[in-house]
């Protein structure tokens, strides 16, 4: 792993690396704990290079802020990170990022004698920039500037710090910086208290009280989950769990839109509950998202992977409905045949799919999916042979998969359902809470399917149903239509030394709490 102190020395390992290759960025101030390693792996999970800074960013620390005591381990930064997989650390001094090491934040950026990067005042001005004034200009300076220097495809941002999150997404957006900004979930202790790295100001009893944060975020969300609404309601049960612990100094505590964070009345799609309080002098932050749509569980990969019997699996685990694609191309497949129609005459087939009114629900054991068209129910007439020897064909059709995967979006509005497929967290769902890439190597794969079809009385050669597996890998990633691609968001599963019940534990973990 390369340890880079100057820019020059950045600019030079940035040359050295193949242009295609991505690269992932993790910006940090250091003192790494189990929140930033969580991103860091997720970078290195992602991209082919990860680069890493470690910056104490003067800018962003108000004069009577813990600037000077901000706890420095770079030696045991480098080592975490060199064990996660990360290619280069970039730690250069204030000085040589054009910044004195007496510099602090500036409220409006008015003294500064160097540009400010001033995201908008309404963004910074509540929640945490209240008591911090000037803090998020000298985030977005430094972001900004990082950013320009390291140039990733990706730059990897905690969900612990929503405020943050958001004025970065925005300062991305309105300034055209080319970057994806990705969110990373708040990864806690097992008390509930998010990692920080100002927990370690804390004493074990501080830090045993201030898990009330976690645990009074939480209150709210049950109330949530049991229909209420409205901030009044929310943040009162929130205060009542806070109010357990009187040592905890709260000040703030608000409901916001986790994008825009205007303060919302009550919450319609989505809310962000976030809490500032202070136990002792040490300041601590949190929040949690209140998403009103049940998720939306997609799970890509290619055949043979095991995604079926998985997909069926957490649907019933999870009571989440089993929306089975292969069914609905089944169903029309049916329907098609039963109005008679030639799929070879492309407007008679749009027009009978304007009559094919398609309905879905997991049947009890939430293992398989039912099937209507046109409130008949065709769950048994679609495995017929006729059906199975069109459905492909049938499959093949623009109209056809531009007509489901209408459907399938519209079962998606309402959340609440496990869908799996080649491009379900590509095309269909892209804003998917969980997205998931299952995948084995194609020796694993052709081992499975040589023991199923063994099972089934059949004899096969190992080898060819390589070169079959191969072969369908090959076509499914290059194929016009629907091609097999991982969701840059989605998160890869490699099934090779797994249990069924291991893969479901990996996915269970991915699913946001409350569900
Ligand atoms: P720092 O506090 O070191 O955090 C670096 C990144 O780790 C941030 O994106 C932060 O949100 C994330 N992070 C911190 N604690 C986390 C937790 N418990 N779970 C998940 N992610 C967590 O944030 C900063 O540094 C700075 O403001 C920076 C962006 C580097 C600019 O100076």
């Amino acid at each position: 792993m390369k340890r880079l102190t100057t820019k020059a020395a950045l600019q030079a390992y940035r040359q050295s690396q193949d242009r295609n290759l991505t690269i992932g960025f993790v910006p940090t101030m250091g003192n790494l704990h189990d929140g930033h390693l969580r991103s860091i792996e997720r970078a290195c999970q992602d991209n082919d290079r990860t680069i890493v800074s470690i910056f104490v960013n003067p800018l962003q620390f108000g004069p009577h802020e813990d600037f000077d005591k901000y706890p420095r381990t770079f030696d045991r930064d480098c080592q975490l990170c060199q064990d996660a997989g990360v290619d280069a650390v970039f730690a250069p001094s204030p000085e040589e990022l054009g910044i004195s090491g007496r510099a602090q934040a500036d409220a409006d950026g008015r003294t500064s004698l160097r540009t400010t990067v001033v995201p908008p005042p309404k963004m910074t001005s509540i929640l945490c920039g209240r008591s911090r004034p000037g803090h998020f200009n000298g985030v977005a300076t430094i972001v900004t500037q990082l950013l320009n220097l390291v140039r990733p495809d990706r730059a990897y941002f905690g969900q612990k710090d929503a405020q943050q999150l958001a004025i970065i997404r925005q300062l991305v957006r309105d300034l055209s910086i080319p970057v994806e900004i990705v969110g990373c979930p708040t990864v806690r202790e097992p008390s509930g208290l998010a990692y920080s790295s100002r927990n370690q100001y804390l004493s074990e009893e501080q830090k045993e009280r201030a898990s009330v944060l976690y645990r009074s975020l939480k209150r709210a969300q049950t109330l949530f989950e049991e229909g209420f609404r409205d901030r009044a309601e929310l943040l009162d049960a929130v205060k009542t769990e806070l109010a357990t612990v009187p040592e905890l100094r709260l000040e703030y505590l608000e409901l916001v839109d986790p994008d825009s964070l205007v303060p919302l009345a009550s919450v319609r799609r989505k809310g962000l509950l976030a809490i500032a309080a202070r136990m002792g002098e040490t300041r601590l932050i949190d929040n949690l998202l209140l998403n009103a749509r049940a998720p939306i569980i997609a799970i890509d990969g290619p055949a043979g992977a095991g995604k079926s019997t998985v997909t069926r699996q957490i649907a019933r685990k999870l009571g989440l409905l089993y929306l089975d694609t292969g069914a609905m191309y089944r169903a029309v497949t049916w329907w098609l045949a039963e109005c008679g129609v030639s799929i070879e005459d492309e407007s008679s087939v749009a027009e009978a799919l304007q009559q094919c009114d398609l309905q879905l629900q997991s049947d009890v054991e939430g293992d398989r999916c039912r099937v209507w068209v046109n409130r008949q129910e065709v769950t048994d007439a679609i495995r017929s042979p006729e059906v199975t020897s069109a459905v492909s064909a049938v499959s093949a059709l623009p109209v056809v998969r531009q007509f489901l995967i209408e459907q399938q979006k519209r079962y998606g509005e309402t959340g609440g359902l496990v869908a799996e497929g080649r491009d379900m967290g590509t095309c269909v769902f892209p804003d998917a809470e969980v997205k998931v890439f299952l995948t084995a190597s194609v020796e694993e794969r052709a081992r499975r399917r040589k023991l199923d079809l063994e099972r089934q009385g059949y004899e096969v050669n190992l080898d060819r149903l390589e070169g079959e597996i191969s072969e369908r890998d090959r076509q499914d990633s290059t194929r016009a239509i629907a091609p097999l691609k991982k969701a840059r968001d989605a998160i890869e599963i490699q099934t090779d030394n797994l249990s069924i019940d291991e893969v479901m534990d990996k996915i269970l973990h991915l699913v946001p709490a409350g569900h």
